[in-house]
Protein backbone atom coordinates (compact mmCIF):
# COMPACT_ATOMS: atom_id res chain seq x y z
CA UNK A 1 0.00 0.00 0.00
CA UNK A 2 1.68 3.12 -1.31
CA UNK A 3 1.60 5.99 1.67
CA UNK A 4 0.12 8.54 -0.44
CA UNK A 5 -2.95 5.99 -0.44
CA UNK A 6 -2.62 5.91 3.00
CA UNK A 7 -3.08 9.81 3.20
CA UNK A 8 -6.76 9.74 1.49
CA UNK A 9 -7.60 6.31 3.28
CA UNK A 10 -6.68 8.34 6.16
CA UNK A 11 -8.27 11.45 5.35
CA UNK A 12 -11.53 10.12 4.10
CA UNK A 13 -11.73 7.78 7.39
CA UNK A 14 -11.50 10.87 9.39
CA UNK A 15 -14.18 12.66 7.97
CA UNK A 16 -16.61 9.33 8.27
CA UNK A 17 -15.58 9.21 11.80
CA UNK A 18 -14.98 12.04 13.56
CA UNK A 19 -16.84 14.51 10.39
CA UNK A 20 -13.31 16.81 10.47
CA UNK A 21 -11.29 17.26 7.77
CA UNK A 22 -7.73 16.74 7.49
CA UNK A 23 -5.19 17.20 4.80
CA UNK A 24 -2.55 14.36 6.36
CA UNK A 25 1.29 14.41 4.94
CA UNK A 26 1.49 11.55 2.49
CA UNK A 27 5.05 10.18 3.70
CA UNK A 28 3.95 10.07 7.44
CA UNK A 29 5.59 7.51 9.03
CA UNK A 30 3.11 4.27 9.91
CA UNK A 31 0.73 5.44 7.91
CA UNK A 32 -0.68 2.70 6.40
CA UNK A 33 -0.97 1.27 10.23
CA UNK A 34 -2.74 4.67 11.23
CA UNK A 35 -5.12 4.32 8.03
CA UNK A 36 -5.96 0.56 9.10
CA UNK A 37 -6.83 1.81 12.62
CA UNK A 38 -8.94 4.38 11.52
CA UNK A 39 -11.21 2.17 9.61
CA UNK A 40 -11.67 -0.32 12.51
CA UNK A 41 -15.61 -1.77 12.34
CA UNK A 42 -16.75 -4.27 14.60
CA UNK A 43 -18.04 -7.11 12.60
CA UNK A 44 -20.80 -10.13 13.52
CA UNK A 45 -21.03 -12.06 10.74
CA UNK A 46 -17.88 -14.34 9.27
CA UNK A 47 -17.26 -16.35 6.65
CA UNK A 48 -16.65 -20.05 6.98
CA UNK A 49 -12.76 -19.72 6.64
CA UNK A 50 -11.01 -21.03 9.47
CA UNK A 51 -8.23 -19.42 11.30
CA UNK A 52 -5.06 -21.82 11.46
CA UNK A 53 -4.18 -22.59 15.30
CA UNK A 54 -0.79 -21.15 14.36
CA UNK A 55 -2.23 -17.76 13.34
CA UNK A 56 -4.58 -17.92 16.33
CA UNK A 57 -1.39 -18.21 18.45
CA UNK A 58 0.71 -15.49 16.96
CA UNK A 59 -2.23 -13.50 17.39
CA UNK A 60 -2.51 -14.33 20.77
CA UNK A 61 1.30 -13.85 21.67
CA UNK A 62 1.18 -10.20 19.33
CA UNK A 63 -1.75 -9.31 21.67
CA UNK A 64 -0.02 -10.74 25.09
CA UNK A 65 2.90 -8.58 24.30
CA UNK A 66 0.72 -5.03 25.05
CA UNK A 67 1.97 -2.83 28.32
CA UNK A 68 1.09 -4.27 31.21
CA UNK A 69 0.42 -2.65 35.01
CA UNK A 70 4.15 -3.12 36.89
CA UNK A 71 4.89 -6.25 34.69
CA UNK A 72 1.97 -7.75 36.51
CA UNK A 73 0.98 -10.15 33.71
CA UNK A 74 -3.28 -10.11 34.66
CA UNK A 75 -4.80 -11.36 31.75
CA UNK A 76 -5.60 -15.01 30.30
CA UNK A 77 -7.14 -15.91 27.35
CA UNK A 78 -9.96 -18.56 27.17
CA UNK A 79 -9.81 -20.30 23.66
CA UNK A 80 -13.26 -21.72 24.10
CA UNK A 81 -12.83 -24.60 21.42
CA UNK A 82 -15.76 -27.24 22.48
CA UNK A 83 -19.09 -26.29 20.88
CA UNK A 84 -20.76 -27.24 23.78
CA UNK A 85 -19.16 -24.84 26.10
CA UNK A 86 -19.49 -22.40 24.05
CA UNK A 87 -23.16 -22.88 23.60
CA UNK A 88 -24.01 -22.59 27.42
CA UNK A 89 -21.94 -19.35 27.58
CA UNK A 90 -24.19 -18.11 24.45
CA UNK A 91 -26.96 -19.22 26.80
CA UNK A 92 -26.55 -16.66 29.34
CA UNK A 93 -27.23 -14.02 26.67
CA UNK A 94 -30.40 -12.75 25.31
CA UNK A 95 -30.07 -12.23 21.38
CA UNK A 96 -26.77 -13.17 20.63
CA UNK A 97 -27.35 -16.61 19.09
CA UNK A 98 -24.56 -15.04 16.22
CA UNK A 99 -21.60 -15.95 18.13
CA UNK A 100 -22.14 -19.39 17.42
CA UNK A 101 -21.46 -18.51 14.19
CA UNK A 102 -18.01 -17.21 14.89
CA UNK A 103 -15.26 -19.37 13.98
CA UNK A 104 -13.14 -18.38 16.82
CA UNK A 105 -14.81 -17.27 20.24
CA UNK A 106 -12.41 -16.29 22.67
CA UNK A 107 -12.76 -14.95 26.54
CA UNK A 108 -10.14 -12.36 27.62
CA UNK A 109 -10.08 -12.71 31.63
CA UNK A 110 -8.78 -10.07 34.52
CA UNK A 111 -6.73 -11.99 36.36
CA UNK A 112 -5.42 -11.08 40.29
CA UNK A 113 -4.65 -14.57 41.02
CA UNK A 114 -1.29 -15.59 40.49
CA UNK A 115 0.01 -11.91 42.12
CA UNK A 116 -1.85 -13.15 45.16
CA UNK A 117 -0.50 -16.73 45.04
CA UNK A 118 3.34 -15.49 45.06
CA UNK A 119 2.64 -13.10 48.09
CA UNK A 120 1.42 -16.41 49.63
CA UNK A 121 4.58 -18.58 47.94
CA UNK A 122 6.70 -15.75 48.79
CA UNK A 123 5.32 -15.11 52.66
CA UNK A 124 4.95 -11.69 52.14
CA UNK A 125 2.25 -9.57 53.49
CA UNK A 126 -0.31 -8.13 51.06
CA UNK A 127 -1.93 -4.86 52.54
CA UNK A 128 -3.46 -4.30 48.69
CA UNK A 129 -6.80 -5.67 49.03
CA UNK A 130 -9.01 -3.06 47.78
CA UNK A 131 -10.60 -1.67 44.63
CA UNK A 132 -6.88 -1.05 42.91
CA UNK A 133 -6.45 -4.82 42.60
CA UNK A 134 -9.50 -5.18 40.33
CA UNK A 135 -9.04 -1.86 38.30
CA UNK A 136 -5.42 -3.52 36.76
CA UNK A 137 -6.67 -6.54 35.98
CA UNK A 138 -9.70 -5.48 34.22
CA UNK A 139 -7.35 -2.54 32.58
CA UNK A 140 -4.89 -4.81 31.46
CA UNK A 141 -7.67 -7.51 30.24
CA UNK A 142 -9.20 -4.17 27.82
CA UNK A 143 -5.58 -3.39 26.89
CA UNK A 144 -4.99 -6.85 25.64
CA UNK A 145 -8.17 -7.35 24.08
CA UNK A 146 -7.75 -4.14 22.20
CA UNK A 147 -4.12 -5.64 21.12
CA UNK A 148 -5.74 -8.93 19.63
CA UNK A 149 -8.38 -6.93 17.74
CA UNK A 150 -5.55 -4.64 16.39
CA UNK A 151 -3.41 -7.52 15.47
CA UNK A 152 -6.69 -9.27 13.82
CA UNK A 153 -7.66 -6.77 11.61
CA UNK A 154 -4.47 -6.25 10.48
CA UNK A 155 -4.45 -9.97 8.98
CA UNK A 156 -7.41 -9.10 7.60
CA UNK A 157 -9.52 -10.50 10.36
CA UNK A 158 -12.73 -9.26 11.83
CA UNK A 159 -13.45 -9.12 15.49
CA UNK A 160 -16.70 -8.31 17.99
CA UNK A 161 -15.94 -7.99 21.57
CA UNK A 162 -19.00 -9.51 23.43
CA UNK A 163 -19.11 -7.56 27.50
CA UNK A 164 -22.18 -9.67 27.40
CA UNK A 165 -20.46 -12.77 29.25
CA UNK A 166 -20.93 -10.76 32.06
CA UNK A 167 -24.51 -11.21 32.39
CA UNK A 168 -24.08 -14.30 34.39
CA UNK A 169 -20.76 -14.11 35.30
CA UNK A 170 -21.13 -17.02 37.85
CA UNK A 171 -22.34 -19.28 35.20
CA UNK A 172 -19.87 -17.72 32.80
CA UNK A 173 -17.37 -18.68 35.30
CA UNK A 174 -18.37 -21.93 36.42
CA UNK A 175 -18.75 -23.24 32.61
CA UNK A 176 -14.94 -21.83 31.96
CA UNK A 177 -13.61 -23.33 35.52
CA UNK A 178 -12.72 -19.79 36.74
CA UNK A 179 -11.14 -19.82 40.19
CA UNK A 180 -11.41 -17.02 43.09
CA UNK A 181 -9.39 -13.43 41.64
CA UNK A 182 -10.10 -14.50 38.02
CA UNK A 183 -13.04 -12.95 36.58
CA UNK A 184 -14.68 -12.70 32.64
CA UNK A 185 -13.64 -9.14 30.94
CA UNK A 186 -15.06 -9.93 27.50
CA UNK A 187 -15.63 -12.12 25.16
CA UNK A 188 -14.28 -11.98 21.25
CA UNK A 189 -15.92 -13.34 18.19
CA UNK A 190 -13.09 -13.55 15.42
CA UNK A 191 -13.65 -14.52 11.99
CA UNK A 192 -12.61 -13.56 8.31
CA UNK A 193 -15.89 -10.81 7.63
CA UNK A 194 -18.39 -11.34 5.24
CA UNK A 195 -18.90 -7.83 4.93
CA UNK A 196 -16.68 -4.63 3.85
CA UNK A 197 -15.90 -1.88 7.17
CA UNK A 198 -18.61 0.61 8.04
CA UNK A 199 -16.97 3.32 9.92
CA UNK A 200 -19.41 3.77 12.74
CA UNK A 201 -18.68 7.84 13.57
CA UNK A 202 -17.70 8.77 16.70
CA UNK A 203 -17.77 11.99 18.76
CA UNK A 204 -15.87 14.90 17.40
CA UNK A 205 -12.60 15.18 18.58
CA UNK A 206 -13.64 18.60 19.87
CA UNK A 207 -15.41 16.60 22.80
CA UNK A 208 -13.20 13.95 23.77
CA UNK A 209 -9.64 15.29 23.25
CA UNK A 210 -8.45 17.84 25.36
CA UNK A 211 -5.86 20.42 25.93
CA UNK A 212 -4.36 20.77 29.64
CA UNK A 213 -7.51 21.23 30.77
CA UNK A 214 -10.71 18.78 31.05
CA UNK A 215 -13.61 21.00 29.06
CA UNK A 216 -17.24 20.25 28.48
CA UNK A 217 -18.26 23.67 27.03
CA UNK A 218 -20.67 23.23 24.41
CA UNK A 219 -21.16 19.59 25.17
CA UNK A 220 -25.22 19.48 24.59
CA UNK A 221 -24.90 21.24 21.09
CA UNK A 222 -21.68 19.46 20.29
CA UNK A 223 -23.91 15.95 20.94
CA UNK A 224 -26.97 17.43 19.18
CA UNK A 225 -24.99 17.63 16.25
CA UNK A 226 -23.50 13.99 16.45
CA UNK A 227 -26.40 12.86 17.15
CA UNK A 228 -28.01 14.66 13.66
CA UNK A 229 -24.95 13.62 12.04
CA UNK A 230 -25.29 9.87 12.89
CA UNK A 231 -28.36 10.29 11.95
CA UNK A 232 -27.71 10.92 8.68
CA UNK A 233 -24.69 8.94 8.01
CA UNK A 234 -26.28 5.97 9.99
CA UNK A 235 -29.60 5.90 11.09
CA UNK A 236 -30.48 3.47 13.71
CA UNK A 237 -32.62 0.64 12.17
CA UNK A 238 -34.91 0.52 15.61
CA UNK A 239 -36.04 2.90 18.68
CA UNK A 240 -35.73 1.40 22.02
CA UNK A 241 -39.03 0.99 23.84
CA UNK A 242 -41.04 2.89 22.09
CA UNK A 243 -43.92 2.13 24.09
CA UNK A 244 -42.00 3.13 27.20
CA UNK A 245 -41.00 6.38 25.79
CA UNK A 246 -42.44 7.18 22.54
CA UNK A 247 -41.26 7.49 19.16
CA UNK A 248 -38.79 10.21 18.05
CA UNK A 249 -38.90 11.80 14.59
CA UNK A 250 -34.95 12.22 15.02
CA UNK A 251 -33.25 9.08 17.35
CA UNK A 252 -30.14 9.82 17.71
CA UNK A 253 -27.05 8.01 19.31
CA UNK A 254 -27.64 9.95 22.49
CA UNK A 255 -31.80 9.31 23.21
CA UNK A 256 -30.29 5.34 22.53
CA UNK A 257 -27.61 5.36 25.12
CA UNK A 258 -30.30 7.05 27.40
CA UNK A 259 -32.94 4.47 26.52
CA UNK A 260 -30.31 1.97 26.59
CA UNK A 261 -29.66 2.44 30.48
CA UNK A 262 -32.93 3.11 31.58
CA UNK A 263 -33.00 -0.68 31.88
CA UNK A 264 -31.08 -1.91 34.72
CA UNK A 265 -28.27 -3.93 32.94
CA UNK A 266 -25.73 -6.13 35.18
CA UNK A 267 -26.45 -5.13 38.79
CA UNK A 268 -25.10 -8.51 40.13
CA UNK A 269 -21.63 -8.00 38.62
CA UNK A 270 -20.64 -6.03 41.93
CA UNK A 271 -21.64 -9.31 43.86
CA UNK A 272 -19.93 -11.65 41.67
CA UNK A 273 -16.74 -9.81 41.50
CA UNK A 274 -17.25 -9.86 45.65
CA UNK A 275 -17.65 -13.41 45.44
CA UNK A 276 -14.49 -13.99 43.54
CA UNK A 277 -12.53 -12.52 46.13
CA UNK A 278 -11.78 -8.80 45.51
CA UNK A 279 -12.68 -5.85 48.39
CA UNK A 280 -13.69 -2.97 46.19
CA UNK A 281 -13.46 -0.75 48.77
C1 LIG B 1 -15.54 -3.92 25.90
C2 LIG B 1 -16.50 -4.02 24.74
C3 LIG B 1 -17.61 -4.83 24.86
C4 LIG B 1 -18.51 -4.96 23.79
N1 LIG B 1 -19.57 -5.83 23.91
C5 LIG B 1 -20.39 -6.03 22.87
C6 LIG B 1 -21.44 -6.99 22.97
O1 LIG B 1 -21.67 -7.62 24.03
N2 LIG B 1 -22.22 -7.20 21.86
C7 LIG B 1 -22.00 -6.53 20.70
O2 LIG B 1 -22.74 -6.77 19.72
N3 LIG B 1 -21.01 -5.61 20.57
C8 LIG B 1 -20.21 -5.35 21.62
N4 LIG B 1 -19.17 -4.44 21.52
C9 LIG B 1 -18.95 -3.75 20.23
C10 LIG B 1 -19.46 -2.31 20.26
O3 LIG B 1 -20.87 -2.33 20.19
C11 LIG B 1 -18.85 -1.54 19.08
O4 LIG B 1 -17.46 -1.43 19.28
C12 LIG B 1 -19.47 -0.14 18.97
O5 LIG B 1 -20.82 -0.25 18.58
C13 LIG B 1 -18.74 0.75 17.97
O6 LIG B 1 -18.70 0.13 16.70
P1 LIG B 1 -17.30 -0.08 15.95
O7 LIG B 1 -16.44 -0.94 16.82
O8 LIG B 1 -17.66 -0.77 14.64
O9 LIG B 1 -16.71 1.27 15.71
C14 LIG B 1 -18.30 -4.25 22.58
C15 LIG B 1 -17.17 -3.40 22.48
C16 LIG B 1 -16.29 -3.30 23.55
C17 LIG B 1 -15.07 -2.40 23.41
Amino acid sequence: MSSSNSAARIAAAIEQRFGERINPQAEAPGSNEIARMLEHCTHRKWTDRALTPELLRLLCAAALSAPSKSDLQQTDIVNVVDRAERAAIVATIDDMGWIMDAPVFLVFCGNNRRLRLMSQWQGTPFPNDHLDQFFNAACDAAMIMAAFIQAAEAAGLGCCPVSHVRNHADKVSEVLGLPRWVFPFAGLCVGYPARGNRITPRLPLAVTLHTDRYDESNLREQIARYDARRHMLQPYGRQRDPQRFGKLEQYGWSADKARQYAVEERASFGGYVRRQGFRLD
